[in-house]
């Protein structure tokens, strides 16, 4: 049965992690509240380390607006400074990407090494009356983390380290990331016109796999595809047991036997989604890792790396790069599918057309049950001290509110 204004906008009779408000990827209050509350807060990833590979190397970025350099030392450890120069603040690195043996400021000109320590102040001798020294001018680190060649940040001093953050989360990358040294053979964005967290919600809720064409015959349809577990870590991370993919149920496509990586079977699809927005997936020969810049409630910067095996031969490199391209790269199935799905919900959500998104999917933790989004908004709501399904407190206490049902047998 159709329903009327009154019963549309009526939150669903369903438990309150079962569904999210529209409100969550609208609002601009909440917006920057998750900026403080979230991204200022919890650890975020950046660059993997073939960015950065050799001494020198930088990249300069920006984390909730804030400059940042993320640079490789010359003891070879990679560290991230806030990036402005301690004398009046300006932008000290202008480059998006470079290498350099220190950082000079093109203001007054005063230099830091790539520990962040203050080397020089241009006529230094002029702040000695005040007694200021280079000693108290080095930049301000942010605290940097290294797991499986991926470079994470937090701009909280106090957080908990990122091991004990993300626990095992990650343990089915150790094999595949871990063996054999990688890197970045492929980067690019995607300004998607959605929120974050709907793109993030795409790595995690598996029953779009109905929606994409190639899913549809070489996975969805794929033996075993729905006995798989779901691990829902804590603090908002999950991982999903394997499925060895059928690629050549996709007419044209071929099986990926070949070139697959440490640990894994031929065809093998593994899928690491990491609180707050990145989601690393395996696809026997590459992995995608994927991560997103919010630009504003509606508009949302989406980084794309694909790795393959550092020092192959160009012909596996090739080999290696159609595979992720056939999914991932810009003219790639899956990607261009999940930017339309994202943008059809966004536009309903933009202004009030649909305001209630539903998570309510139990398979026993099964492929496509929506525990893991659950989970991930409880986390949300464990940040951000809001609810994901009411998150102003609009609505009456759930026992005293009409439920859809009631209003429809009313
Ligand atoms: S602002 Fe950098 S040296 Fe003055
Ligand atoms: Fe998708």
């Amino acid at each position: 049965m159709s329903r009327t204004a009154i019963q549309w906008t009526t939150p669903p009779g369903l438990p309150d992690d079962h569904y999210v408000s529209a409100e969550v990827y609208t609002d601009p209050l909440l917006f920057q509240e998750e900026r403080s509350k979230i991204f200022a807060r919890t650890w975020k990833f950046v660059c993997h380390e073939s960015e950065v590979a050799a001494p020198g190397d930088f990249r300069a970025i920006e984390h909730v607006g804030i400059p940042i350099v993320v640079v490789r030392g010359k003891d070879g450890i990679v560290r991230s400074f806030i990036n402005a120069c301690s004398h009046r603040g300006a932008l000290l690195v202008t480059e998006p990407i470079g290498n350099v043996k220190s950082f000079t400021c093109f203001f007054h000109l005063w230099s830091y090494d790539t520990k962040g320590r203050c080397t020089s102040m241009t006529r230094e001798e002029g702040y000695s009356q005040c007694g200021l020294t280079k000693d108290d001018v080095g930049l301000r680190q942010v605290k940097t983390a290294e797991k499986l060649g991926m470079i994470f940040i937090n701009l909280d001093d106090a957080a908990e380290d990122f091991d004990s953050h993300v626990g095992d989360a990650m343990d089915d990358l150790l094999e595949p990331m871990g063996t054999k040294p990688l890197e970045v053979f492929h980067f690019h964005r995607v300004r998607l016109t959605a929120n974050w967290k709907q793109w993030h919600e795409t790595n995690m809720e598996l029953y779009h796999e109905w929606g994409h064409v190639v899913n549809r015959t070489t996975s969805v349809a794929v033996d075993g595809y729905h006995n798989r577990m779901w691990s829902i870590h804590e603090n908002g991370h999950g991982s999903l047991e394997p499925l060895n993919v059928q690629y050549k149920n996709y007419k044209g496509w071929e099986s990926r036997d070949n070139l697959v990586l440490p640990g894994l079977q031929p065809g093998e699809f593994r899928v690491v989604d990491v609180f707050p927005n990145t989601t690393v997936i395996v696809r026997a020969t590459t992995i995608r890792i994927d991560t997103s810049i919010p630009i504003a409630p509606g508009i949302t910067l989406l980084e794309q790396r694909g790795l393959g095996i550092k020092g192959e031969s160009a012909e596996d490199r090739d080999e290696r790069q159609k595979h992720h391209n056939q999914f991932w790269g810009p003219f790639g199935r899956n990607l261009a599918e999940d930017v339309l799905f994202v943008d059809a919900v966004e536009r309903t959500n933009r202004n009030g057309a649909s305001q209630y998104g539903i998570f309510a999917r139990h398979e026993g933790l099964k492929s496509q049950d929506d525990e893991i989004v659950r989970a991930y908004y409880r986390t949300w709501s464990r940040y951000m001290g809001r609810k994901a399904n009411d998150p102003f407190d609009r609505s009456p206490a759930l026992q005293d509110r009409p439920t859809s049902k009631k209003t429809r047998a009313a």
